[in-house]
This record gives C-alpha cells, structure tokens and sequence, in this order.
C-alpha cells in the first residue's frame, strides 16, 4: 500500500515538475486530488495508479456517453486510421458521412463545419456571427461557460461580491474585449430585452447553454428559450446554442430538438465521439456559407486537423450505436433512478437538498430552495458539503469531481446497481462530512 502511494506521489510530483501546477486544464484540480494518477478505464470505471477503481461519474466532463473505451468506437477509429490518417487537403468520404448525417439530425443544421475543440468552435460560431452583422457586442449569460477564448471565458462561478460586474476566468484579456461582451442573468427574459433594447442594432449574438450545466443543472424556464428566439429574431441578433454538452448526450439532435426551439448557430463537442476529440459548428446555410471555406466567405475558419477522417469515423460509429441501442432510454432511467434514490436519502438525513438534473445529467446542490432558476441562487451551495461528501465518496470507490457545483454524468455502461451503490455511498459520505462538523443527521 505504501508503495503504490508513493507511486502515485512519484507520478504527480513529476508531473510538477515539467506541467505547470502539474494538470494540463485549469479544471482538473480539486480538493483531494493533489496525487491522484488515471493509469486505466473501461466501461464505467477508471483505475489509479495503484490499482484503485472508481464508478467513474465524472465521465471527463461529459464525453463519455457510451462508457470508458466502447469497443465499437475504438474498432471505427482503428480502421479508420488503419487506411486513412490525415490528408489535410481537400476533403474525405468519412466527413461528408458525418456532416450529412449530423445535418439530418440537428434542427438547426443545413451546413457544418468539424473542428476538434469545443473552445475553437464556440469562437468561430462568436467570429462568424460578427462577421454576419457587422455588430459589435456578445451576450452571455451568467454561469454559461463556452470555453477559454477571450471574449467569452467570463462570469462562470461569479463570488457574491462581483456579480453584476465584468468577472473574467483569465488574466491578460483586454479591457476592450471584456467591454464587449454583455452579461445577464439566465432565465430573465425582462432583463435580456432591456439589454437588447439598450444596445438595439449591435448585438451580433446571444449565446447560451440551454441547460446550465457548467454550474450543475440549472434548467431553462419554460417559455425562456423560444423567449430568447424571439427576441434575437425581433433585434437581429444570431442565437448560438452552445450545445457541447447536451449535444448528443440528451439527443443526437441536442436539446433543441426536445424544446422545439430552433437557434441560428450550435456547436456540440464532448460527446460527439464517445471520447475522441471532434466538435462541431453549424446552421443555417445562409450563415455558414459566410466562413472562408467559401470562397470570398469572410469568417476565417481553419485547422489542421479539423475534419480528421478517423475522428469522424469515431462519431458516425458513436451515432449508429446511439441509434440501433437503447442507450438513452437506458441513461434516462438510470439518471432518473439516481435523482430519485439521492432525493429520498436526504428527506430521510433532514439534509437540505436540491436534486437538480436532465437526462443521464444529475447534481446535489445543498441549500434549502424549492426552484434554482439561475446562477445566482447557487450562491447558497454549501461548497464545502459538496466537495466534501465527493472527496469521503472516493474512500468508497465513486468518483464525482470535488469541485463545487460540478455536474455528473452517467453513461450506457453504468448498471441500476452502480446507481444504487452511488445513492448508499453518497448518504454514507455526506453523513461523515456532517459529523465530522459535529450534526447529527437524523438516521
Ligand atoms: C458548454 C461548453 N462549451 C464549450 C466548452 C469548451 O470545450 P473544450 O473544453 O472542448 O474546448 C465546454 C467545456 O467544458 C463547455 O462545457
């Protein structure tokens, strides 16, 4: 035992050494982490470096919709690559497929541009939109995140005492850049429209993830989409639904296809293969034929290895596996399991306790409400409960990210008694967090 911990110890003091803070993404710290080493994953587990397993939920964020190393998609990737690894001129069978199918499923999509990042297309969807109207301005919303560019990395988990005000996630973004970009509270048509008024004829888009997952779940109020349609269509502005996360994972034709609400843009990512790193951006023809792929197009959009046949081959196996088996019939009921049984524990414990989710998507936030509609009433999350019950469920063998208002996900290889074992431990770790304060939960 000794050993392997100084294994592990070993691996992250020399990931020090060499990484920056020893991660290579600003989200991968948390509490409890310092020395935990990924060596191996399979299904719905990954393993330590010393041998530990852990019910993975954190799924790295999403992407794993199938489960860890779906042997299907491995098999479509490998082939792939066994004939084709890279052209990088013109074009391959693998991303027409692609493109056409992706344009059959999502609403919104007559055309589409592969690229490999979530970040890279969320900026092209921002640059093309402002190429389209000539406008300045961006409006996000707060608890959004869109990714690292500059004009967007902003007003995600917002302290108390900046809210309202310019909050950004980076030093070294330029004050006139933070300048042009309009921050407003999810779920508040008033405000938008007040917003959209005030700055009538230079918005050149709103963007938003339709369920707030980068904060949990904060779901959209009913009406508030097609609202927030209504009124970019009213001020000209293009809608970008930022759909990298409910992309795939809540329908293969993202969450607009279930609210009935057509956007102008959407990028998806995450998901979209199971793992391997391929995103999208796409809309209406009208608009896309505006990126330089056409010529005289005035959006610049390149990349190396955008459209990477292998990749692709990665997301058409993970549509057709989507497509001929109940995976989301059965990520559906397993989410809905685990809201369930979480609700119960904490009536039972007397905890206070919104189980929030969507889908194969769930999260505790611990404070006592009856609805979150934004952001700003996540204020209350008891951070330390949260990250705390995540850090005593790893003793257990789960893993949920300890980082406060994470989501976490469920996948086709997780089984009802991975959820059931979820729901025991999560009680088992929330009432030692408890006692270690010195409350008594009621049991
Ligand atoms: C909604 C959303 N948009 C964009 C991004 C950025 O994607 P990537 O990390 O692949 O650049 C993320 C990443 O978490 C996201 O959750």
């Amino acid at each position: 035992m000794t050993e392997t911990k100084t294994e592990s110890a070993r691996w992250s003091d020399r990931a020090r050494r060499v990484i920056p803070g020893g991660i290579n993404s600003g989200h991968r710290q948390g509490p409890g982490l310092d020395s935990l080493v990924v060596a191996a994953a399979a299904g719905s587990t990954f393993t330590d470096i010393s041998g530990r397993n852990y019910t993975d939920y954190h799924a790295a964020f999403g992407p794993l919709l199938l489960g860890h190393n779906d042997a299907d998609v491995n098999r479509a990737f490998q082939r792939a690559m066994g004939s084709l690894d890279l052209a990088g001129v013109a074009v391959t069978p693998a991303e027409v497929e692609l493109a056409e199918r992706l344009v059959e499923l999502v609403p919104s999509f007559e055309r589409v541009i592969l690229t490999v990042t979530g970040s890279e297309a969320t900026s092209h969807s921002v640059r093309l939109a402002r190429a389209a109207t000539g406008r300045r301005y961006i409006l996000k919303f707060q608890g959004c995140y869109h990714g690292w560019n500059d004009y967007l990395a902003m007003n995600l988990m917002t302290p108390r005492e900046r809210l309202g005000q310019k909050d950004p996630l980076s030093a070294g973004v330029l004050d006139e850049v933070l300048e042009a970009t309009l921050v407003v509270p999810f779920n508040d048509l008033p405000v938008l429209e007040r917003v959209l008024d005030e700055k009538a004829g230079q918005v050149a888009a709103v963007i938003l993830e339709p369920i707030q997952h980068n904060v949990g779940a904060v779901l959209p109020a009913d009406g508030f989409l097609a609202g927030v349609r209504d009124l970019c269509t009213k001020h000209g502005a293009i809608l970008i639904f930022d759909e990298i996360i409910t992309g795939f994972r809540h329908s293969l034709g993202g969450f607009q296809s279930l609210a009935g609400v057509v956007p102008d843009l959407t990028v998806m990512g995450k998901a979209m293969a199971n793992g391997y790193p391929i995103s999208v951006v796409g809309g209406r023809a009208g608009l896309m034929d505006q990126f330089s792929t056409v010529r005289g197009g005035g959006a610049f959009v390149a990349g190396t290895f955008n459209g990477h046949p292998a990749l692709a081959a990665a997301a058409l196996e993970t549509i057709r596996k989507i497509e001929t088996e109940p995976v989301h019939e059965h990520i559906f009921r397993l989410g809905e399991r685990a809201r369930k049984g979480l609700r119960e524990v904490f009536a039972h414990l007397e905890v206070p306790a919104v189980v929030s989710g969507f889908g194969s998507v769930f999260v505790t936030y611990f404070l006592e409400a009856t609805e979150i509609r934004r952001y700003e009433d996540l204020i209350a999350n008891d951070a330390e409960l949260f990250e705390g019950y995540r850090q005593e469920s790893m003793q257990h063998g789960i893993f949920e990210l300890p980082m406060n208002l994470k989501r976490s996900h469920i996948s086709y290889a997780h089984t009802d008694a991975d959820i059931d074992r979820l729901v025991e431990a999560t009680a088992a770790s929330v009432m030692s967090v408890l006692a270690r304060r010195g409350v008594q939960a009621s049991r």
